[in-house]
């Protein structure tokens, strides 16, 4: 699967290890900045890798800030988004099961590499599981 990364300084680590651990597995990777740790503003980021998902380039992005919430907060604002942040195993598995999460977005200065990884393979390979939370997620596209 094709998988958006985009960061802005204070994610730009944790993106370029989870870049780095992607490819080894095998995954195709499009990179949409940030390339370095020098000051940008996140909602510019968050939009490029929200609009190569909802457009159908990518099947899936991760985004990359400081806590997360900024990046998830603006990639929410494209139609066809659901973007969640995850900050536990759990938290990545319901994001897949519940919210059918097609971005997932964390906290380059709060998310340990290993701890990063793990969450994104959990939320990768759990299936959504539809019924009462289709309604749901079809509601929620709706809004914009
Ligand atoms: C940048 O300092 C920081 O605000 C940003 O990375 C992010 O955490 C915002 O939500």
């Amino acid at each position: 699967m094709k998988i958006a990364l985009a960061s802005d300084h204070g994610g730009f680590s944790l993106k370029e290890e989870v870049k780095r651990a992607l490819l080894a597995q095998g995954h195709e990777v499009v990179d949409l900045g940030t390339d370095s740790e020098e000051s940008v503003d996140y909602p510019v980021f968050a939009q490029k890798c929200a609009q190569a998902v909802a457009s159908g380039d990518c099947g899936r992005g991760i985004l990359f800030c400081g806590t997360g919430i900024g990046m998830c907060m603006a990639a929410n604002k494209v139609k066809g988004i659901r973007c969640a942040v995850a900050t536990s195993d759990e938290y990545a598995r319901l994001a897949a099961e519940h919210n059918h999460a097609n971005i997932l977005a964390l906290g380059g200065r709060f998310t340990e590499p290993a701890d990063a990884l793990r969450y994104i393979g959990i939320w990768l390979t759990t299936e959504w599981a539809g019924g009462r939370h289709g309604r749901r997620v079809e509601e929620l596209d709706e809004m914009l």
